[in-house]
């Protein structure tokens, strides 16, 4: 009866269920997953939303691309990353989900394929599925900085392919596309007539490496190849909640305009931005610079503690360059899923394991570093503590203590 769209098994994982069991029992937990800036203890001053309110949302004014007003204020903070966009290139989008799935339904039939990195985050796989893509991925390998594998891009275009995804910086591994490398998929991309570049750009505002953010590629300025980029209030100002983002699209004159049309077409057909939101949307930019900047000097306060603090572990820190997310190697001892079960049950924190991000080897965890900054160095402590233990029951010929010791 259903469609294939949604997988038919939707059974929850072990790690779900353990924390549920948690979460039952009334034990508390250390939550390092925390993607929520909202309930993150950020300060969010109480008027921030009054512009929602603005007398002039009481008229409804559809236009498939957004409000003039609003594509400008969008604009601007490309400006503020010394980017040029014109509004005319701009489309509001409920969210980066949103704009995701209009992208899709632009340039994929049913079968066609995108290219993905590997890692990155999971939600890419529901992404495509819903709009009957199929997900291939490429990978981003690690030499004390991530980069493309470009083998594995070459091997993975098919003559199905419609687009390259990029997300930069990357969830969860934090690197930007570099300049060198955009103008290398570029050029893969602009030999083939019909494939395109979408740049996830979500957290491009979070530099965690002074200086990352400068030195990326970003491809709203390209003229070789038809790309959008994606953004949203949801990681920029730290807004989930009032559900807007934005596509900004470049590339060649014909091939953007001619986009643009059928974009109007898909957009005309949901209209799915609230009047409100694009009435706020000034004012949201401009006051949530307050929550953003909280939000950049946690993610890199927490990073910088990580990365000192694994020095002297058996862990290592993965280098990120920017965004909400730090990747930490772990001694492999047990699968991943026992691995962060074990974490939860026994030390009490919650972690996401690499295998939820399409990691190709083990052992990998992923910590949110949007957690506030005690709860995090608390959590932090337990895995390091975790695996000293762990190394050294191993080594003494001692057996990994049991989910049922606590
Ligand atoms: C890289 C990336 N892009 C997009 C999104 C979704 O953003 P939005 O809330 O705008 O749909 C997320 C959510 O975590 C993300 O990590």
């Amino acid at each position: 009866m259903f469609s294939k769209r949604v997988p038919s098994h939707l059974a929850r994982n072990r790690l779900t269920e353990a924390l549920d069991a948690r979460r039952a029992a009334g034990q508390p937990i250390v939550d390092l997953t925390l993607s929520n800036p909202t309930r993150a203890g950020f300060d969010y001053p109480p008027d921030l939303l009054a512009p929602l309110a603005d007398p002039d949302a009481l008229t409804y004014d559809p236009r498939p691309f957004g409000s003039l007003d609003a594509r400008r204020a969008v604009a601007r903070e490309y400006e503020r990353h010394g980017i040029v966009v014109s509004p005319d290139r701009l489309v509001l989008t409920a969210s980066t989900s949103d704009a995701y799935s209009l992208l899709f339904k632009l340039l994929t039939d049913p079968g066609d394929e995108i290219l993905v990195p590997r890692p990155s985050y999971p939600l890419i796989d529901h992404l495509t599925r819903l709009d009957a893509v199929d997900a291939r991925p490429y990978d981003l390998e690690y030499y004390g900085a991530w980069t493309i594998d470009f083998a594995t891009v070459e091997r993975a275009f098919t003559d199905r392919t419609r687009a390259v995804l990029v997300v930069t910086p990357n969830n969860p591994t934090g690197s930007f596309i570099k300049r060198d490398e955009l103008d290398r998929l570029a050029a893969l991309c602009a030999g083939r007539t019909d494939v395109a570049i979408v740049a996830d750009e979500v957290f491009a505002d979070y530099e965690l490496e002074p200086g990352a953010a400068r030195a990326a590629g970003r491809v709203s300025s390209r003229r070789d190849v038809l790309s959008f980029a994606l953004g949203g209030l949801s990681k920029s100002v730290g807004l989930p909640q009032v559900k807007l983002g934005w596509i900004a699209a470049a590339g060649p004159d014909s091939l953007v305009d001619a986009a643009l049309a059928r974009l109007e077409l898909i957009c005309d057909t949901y209209l799915s931005v609230s009047t409100p939101a694009q009435v706020a949307a000034a004012a949201l930019l401009d006051r949530g610079a307050a929550v953003r900047a909280q939000i950049a000097a946690r993610v890199g306060t927490n990073y910088r503690w990580l990365a000192s603090k694994s020095e002297a572990s058996s862990c290592t820190c993965r280098r990120a360059e920017g965004g909400w997310y730090a990747v930490l190697e772990v001694p492999s001892l047990e699968p991943e899923e026992d691995l962060v079960v074990r974490l939860l049950i026994k030390d009490g924190v919650l972690t996401h394991p690499g295998y939820f991000f399409d990691f190709h080897h083990a052992s990998f965890l992923v910590v949110s570093l949007l957690t506030p900054e005690a709860a995090f160095a608390d959590g932090v402590e337990r895995i390091l503590r975790h695996f000293d233990c762990s190394a050294s029951d191993r080594a003494s010929g001692g057996e990994p203590p049991r989910e049922t010791e606590e």
